[in-house]
């Protein structure tokens, strides 16, 4: 059994873990054999590799980033893409099955090939914790303390001048990482995309924490829009290398709170800053326990299948059931935060 690793997509704390989990399960137990692809899908489609054993993966559990390097290639794009070509630089490379390690993207495109025959499974990894079929994902746990520290600081800060501060989080479709940072921090309001809200009603919270002479914070998840007011996005556009521009809400949220109540706001967007660094210790036990249970469901060879988190269990999953619907933020979660706000 020799088995092609790949880590694809945005980055996140934890994918070491995965990587070491997987070879050390499937070597002492499976007698497998490893091979790692290097930036993600493009090193398959590529047939770009790297030698991985034992040896390789010694240390590297608490390690940020990915030894594997990662790209948002798309497997199914380009002159070699495509399952007939995958499937050859497979057969060329000795590799008779893979582990893909990703978001949605990337799980989308493992179901597709799984769909076409080739032996695929799928390990979540989401800082959004935006995926469906796992409680969890590695990195999301990180991403919330790294967050909560900012807030933390961005607070004393805030107090100091009185000022009011707009703290941007990550979560482009999903505010998990906004709503535990949050709570976390005592923000007096969290803002998420699944819970759209009126400049009123923001600057209502604001007023009443400013009315109580204290400092206001708000953390808005990146992804948040406002309610009736869907031109205050046409703001967004292209960012500076010509893409279309991902965060940015809080830079136009703070001078608007400003504009209405008087109170002087900054803004400051966290970004990249949430994904790098080591994992946290949950994160690193729940990553290694998701790259070994990686490495059996190989063994075993369910292929389409992804392993997940089920209360305090790794479990296997069918990717299809996990890519079919995001994990949003349920009203009622959102509910019990919001009676903190204000
Ligand atoms: O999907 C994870 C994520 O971190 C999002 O929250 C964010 O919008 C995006 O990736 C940023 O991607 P990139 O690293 O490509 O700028």
């Amino acid at each position: 059994m020799r088995i092609g690793l790949l880590t694809s997509g945005g980055d996140c704390p934890g994918l070491n873990a995965v990587i070491r989990g997987a070879v050390l399960k499937g070597v002492r137990t499976h007698d497998a054999e490893f091979v790692g692809f290097r930036y993600g899908w493009r090193g398959l489609v590529e047939g770009d590799t790297m030698h991985v054993d034992r040896h390789t993966v010694r240390g590297i559990g608490r390690q940020g980033g990915t030894i594997l390097g990662s790209s948002r290639t798309n497997p199914f794009e380009g002159e070699k893409g495509g399952p007939d070509n995958i499937r050859k630089t497979m057969s060329e490379l000795g590799v008779d099955s893979i582990i893909a390690i990703g978001g949605e993207g990337t799980l989308t495109a493992a179901r597709r090939l799984a769909d076409a025959g080739i032996n695929v499974v799928g390990v979540p990894k989401t800082i959004d914790n935006d995926l469906g079929g796992t409680d969890y994902s590695f990195g999301f746990d990180t991403a919330v303390e790294i967050a909560t520290e900012a807030i933390d600081r961005l607070r004393t800060t805030a107090e100091s001048h009185q000022r009011c501060i707009v703290a941007e989080v990550m979560g482009r479709h999903v505010g998990w990482i906004a709503l535990h940072s949050g709570m976390a921090s005592g923000a007096h309001a969290i803002l998420i995309p699944e819970q759209p809200k009126t400049i009123d009603e923001i600057c209502g919270w604001v007023e009443s924490v400013r009315d109580r002479g204290r400092a206001p914070v708000l953390v808005v998840s990146e992804g948040f829009k406002f309610a009736g007011m869907e031109d205050a996005h046409s703001h967004k556009g292209l960012d500076a290398f010509n893409r279309p521009r991902l965060g940015g809400i809080s830079e136009i949220l703070a001078p608007m709170i400003e504009e209405r109540t008087g109170i002087e706001s900054r803004s400051q967007v966290l970004g990249h800053m949430q994904r790098g660094g080591e994992p946290s210790a949950y994160d690193r036990v729940l990553a290694t326990r998701l790259g070994m249970a990686a490495a059996d469901s190989v063994h075993q060879q369910q292929w389409g299948s992804m392993v997940a988190l089920r209360g305090t269990e790794i479990v296997s999953v069918s990717i299809a059931d996990a890519v079919h619907e995001l994990n949003t933020v349920p009203a009622a979660r959102y509910d019990e935060a919001a009676i903190l706000f204000g």
